[in-house]
């Protein structure tokens, strides 16, 4: 079963477990389909993390984040005053090097099992000509505007200055040219060679900073995952350089002390908690951790029962601790206690989740960081380029696009990766049985959608419909709010919140994209695209039965 946010990219992973492909194929064809048919989140251009569970035991986590350029220095997004600009965020010098192409690679050269060639074929094809679905035109209609400020985008995107229409062809003609070169030339068809070459021309008309160098350079990396227990139940997530693993699990560890079920789903007792959690949790989170290769890394403190224990007690059932009450409990250091409103964000970043017929499941997050990323499409080759620079400490205390403030350790060095907040998650059911994957996109929101849908099947025993579907909560320390979606929280619960001294906030819009697959115990896959972006799961037949053995 492959479930993402888009039918057509799901449907070319189905179409791989059809043909024998593994779960790790799947991921790799779906991933290539969705820069296709989803280019503001599914690309080429950006980076992502990979969680495999292989049937036989095995775990393994891959980490294809970008990397600052050579040519990066730690204040190269200060103005002269020292103030952030938004560089970091729109045109050239807002790219990371790019690292999907090579992480589908790795994951392909230590599991895939059909011919890599096979499964970047279907999105050659996909680029070559599509009809335009509802999904589709609605992204591309969103943004038209800020298409018409680039014209290399608009060529490919816009037809007369509008967005296709469902129904009209949309070809991708530059993109199909680069992905047969990586069809044929594999990882170099992107690193080296013309797309290199092309990267590196639309770095030198914008006054960007990766080369040539840079590309063939880049490496993606296995890490140990991330592994705890959450009430029998355990999850395997990713390690630094993304923030997910650990911070979900500090979360979680801090919840698990108390009977949720008691205090009543999306209770006044239920919010509070998990606000209290979440608030440490970040502070952590915010402090701390960054690349691991760079700086040394407490997660071994961080994700443990004991430190959870020393979180907790700290927590008042009667009233909220202020934000500037929660400090970083690892260490000496000091954080800026400012209140920020945090700007508002969409969600551009996209999760699929694989299981296949033998039981391997895979979890993807993959992003360019903001919608279309950095705007900028790399003219001649058709994929745009990422903005996940703005994912560093452009300056310490200051907030990024998520409202994160995040510290020192998370700044700019050249070929250093920016902490990440992607979630890419299995979980294992107390014997040892695969029973979840599951991820999303939404920057900072990322942890507390993949902890809330956790939460919801171990604790509350949702089937996954209920679990994904459900509103969902976010705290991130800085700015101190406890936001909801849309009519999440009941006006009395909401007001019960405030009198505890917690910030209630009906976000605006929604939270999250979790396609997710759960394995029933009684060997059914269910798999659920998130209706609040849609997509679709796509199930082959046969494929749950043989799960069951
Ligand atoms: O790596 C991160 O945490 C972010 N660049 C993810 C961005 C994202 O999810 C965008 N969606 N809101």
């Amino acid at each position: 079963m492959v479930a993402s946010t888009d039918r057509v990219a799901s449907e070319i992973g189905a179409e791989i477990l059809r043909r024998g492909g593994n779960a790790v194929d799947a991921a790799v064809a779906t991933h290539f389909a969705l820069a296709v048919v989803n280019p503001e989140a599914g690309n080429l251009g950006g980076g992502g993390f990979m969680v495999a569970r292989v049937a036989n035991g095995t775990t393994a986590s891959l980490d294809f984040r970008e990397v600052a350029p050579l040519r990066a220095t730690r204040d190269m997004f200060l103005d002269a005053q020292g103030n952030p600009t938004n560089r970091s965020l729109e045109g050239h010098l807002a790219s990371g090097v790019p690292g999907s192409v090579a992480g589908m690679w790795e994951a392909h050269r230590r599991f895939g099992s059909l011919p890599w060639a096979d499964l970047v074929a279907p999105a050659v094809a996909l680029a070559d000509g599509i009809v335009v679905h509802a999904r589709l035109a609605e992204s591309l209609q969103e943004y038209a505007a800020r298409f018409r400020q680039y014209p290399a985008s608009a060529a490919i995107f816009l037809r007369e200055g509008r967005a296709p229409r469902v129904g009209e062809r949309l070809v991708q003609a530059d993109l199909a040219a680069t992905l047969r070169r990586i069809a044929s030339g594999g990882k170099e068809g992107f690193y080296r060679g013309r797309t290199a070459e092309l990267l590196e021309e639309e770095m030198r008309r914008g006054n960007g900073l990766i080369t040539r160098e840079d590309l063939a350079r880049y490496d993606a990396k296995w890490r140990d995952p991330l592994r705890f227990d959450y009430r029998g139940y355990q999850v395997i997530s990713m390690p630094p350089p993304s923030s997910g693993g650990a911070t979900l699990a500090e979360m979680l560890n801090i919840m698990e002390g108390y009977d949720l079920r008691a205090a009543g789903y999306l209770s006044t007792r239920h919010a509070h908690l998990f606000a209290e959690a979440a608030k440490r949790a970040y502070a952590d989170r915010n402090t701390y951790l960054a690349d691991p290769d760079f700086i040394p890394q407490p997660t071994a403190r961080m994700i443990s029962e004991a430190y959870a224990a020393e979180r907790r007690s700290s927590i008042r059932l009667d009233r909220a601790t202020p934000s500037e009450a929660v400090r970083p409990g690892l260490g000496p250091t000091t954080v800026a206690a400012i209140a920020l409103t945090a700007r508002p964000e969409g969600e551009h970043t996209t999760h699929y989740s694989v299981v296949d017929a033998a039981g391997n499941a895979v979890a993807v997050t993959t992003t360019l960081n903001s919608l279309y990323g950095s705007r900028v499409l790399v003219t001649g080759a058709g994929f745009f380029l990422n903005n996940e620079m703005d994912d560093f400490t452009a300056k310490p205390g200051t907030a990024n696009q998520f409202g994160l403030v995040q510290g020192a350790a998370n700044a700019v060095a050249p070929g250093k990766r920016m902490l990440s907040a992607m979630t890419p998650t299995i979980v294992l059911s107390p014997e040892g049985r695969l029973r979840l994957v599951t991820g999303s996109p939404g920057g900072p929101t990322i942890i507390t959608t993949v902890a809330q849908v956790i939460s919801n099947v171990v604790d509350w025993g949702m089937d996954l419909p209920a679990a994904v579907g459900a509103p969902r909560l976010h705290h991130q320390h800085l700015p101190d709010r406890l936001y909801y979606e849309h009519d999440g929280l009941a006006p009395a619960t909401a007001a019960a919140l405030r009198a505890l001294g917690q910030a209630p906030e009906n976000r605006a819009g929604y939270q999250g994209d979790a396609a997710s697959i759960l394995l029933r115990p009684d060997g059914l896959l269910v798999g659920v695209a998130d209706p609040r972006r849609g997509g679709a799961a796509v199930g082959v037949e046969g494929a749950a039965k043989e799960v069951v053995r």
